[in-house]
């Protein structure tokens, strides 16, 4: 690891912003003032901060991460403690979006006391601000908000049923299953949701429920009429090493740019080329004449060692 601690500086800087912190309540303010809702996933800290300190209102660390970050085959296996583990480190960086970590599967689909104990670690233990659960879980939504725990809803393509669907199929395509999700969001509202995500439906569909709703929709695959939208980071900037969805658009090509940094980093060392005397720390004056009279070259390297070390750490705490 670099030794210059990127965390270690970043919070003294950062007591100054100018924003409000975003909260759930917030999202609500924001329906009503009809200003559009960004949010975004993040799995660690370094993308995290990014996210943050671009202006991002919600940062969800998705269960998608045990796709993109794990490359696991869909989002089921995926742990409370994996999802934990990430939530902190995006916890950490955050200090303006509304920070909201995804139950992964089977830990909200039995009883709602375990549901509700599970949605209160990733507050206690994460620091996370709400809960998204997939699915119309009426009741598990009404004890999650007893609990004093904010829940974000999650409806039509939900990636948790993927078995249950046969696949990542667009949802609503019926006049029947339209009017479901309608009650279903309409249930979710009633019952305490902060919000709900749309995922993969027509867009006719998301943008009546909306409309309909007291509560922030946040599309993904489901057309501009939602009060706001929702990306995975790594489709964004194509980290997924797959072909892109229709509903992503591409804003960076950041596998390019890391491809080369790290072909021409390799280049430089099989050249010599890599570190440069300007890169490399030196003996002190002092020592130098010493240690050239010693002639014994390997202690005089290990203890050389020992002082870069200590060096390197003392000009960098100076600034
Ligand atoms: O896990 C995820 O990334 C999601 C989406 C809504 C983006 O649930």
């Amino acid at each position: 690891m670099s030794l210059i601690g990127f965390s270690a500086a970043s919070p003294l800087d950062r007591h100054h912003d100018p924003l409000p912190k975003v909260t759930v309540p917030a999202l609500g303010e924001m329906k009503r003032q009809g200003k559009p809702i960004c949010a975004l996933t993040a799995y660690d800290y370094a993308t995290a901060r990014l996210v943050d300190e671009a202006g991002i209102d919600l940062i969800l660390v998705g269960d998608s991460l045990a796709m993109v970050v794990l490359g696991q085959e869909n989002t089921l296996a995926i742990t409370v403690d994996e999802m934990l583990h990430h939530t902190r480190a995006v916890r950490r960086a955050v200090r303006r979006a509304l920070v909201v970590a995804d139950m992964p599967f089977g830990s909200y689909h039995g009883a709602v006391g375990d549901a509700v104990s599970n949605a209160i670690r990733f507050v206690k233990e994460a620091g996370a601000e709400a809960v998204k659960i997939e699915g119309a879980r009426v009741e598990m939504v009404r004890a999650l908000t007893d609990a004093e725990v904010p829940v974000i809803g999650h409806l039509g393509l939900t990636p948790q049923s993927v078995h249950r669907m046969g696949g990542y199929r667009v949802q609503a395509r019926t006049a029947d299953a339209v009017l479901q999700l309608q009650a279903d969001a309409l249930a979710l509202a009633d019952a305490g949701a902060g919000a709900i995500v749309l995922e993969g439906i027509p867009r006719e569909v998301a943008a009546a429920i909306t409309a309909a709703l007291p509560i922030p929709t946040i599309g993904i695959g489901a057309g501009p009429g939602c009060d706001g939208q929702i990306l995975v980071f790594h489709d964004l900037v194509n980290l997924t090493f797959a072909p892109a969805a229709k509903f992503v658009r591409r804003y960076a090509d950041a596998a390019a740019l890391f491809r080369t940094a790290v072909e021409r980093y390799r280049e430089d060392v099989e050249h010599h080329a890599f570190p440069s005397d300007a890169e490399s720390y030196h003996l002190p004056q002092s020592a130098r004449g010493q240690f050239l009279a010693t002639g014994q070259k390997e202690i005089a390297n290990e203890e050389a060692d020992s002082v870069v070390n200590a060096d390197a750490r003392e000009e960098l705490n100076q600034g």
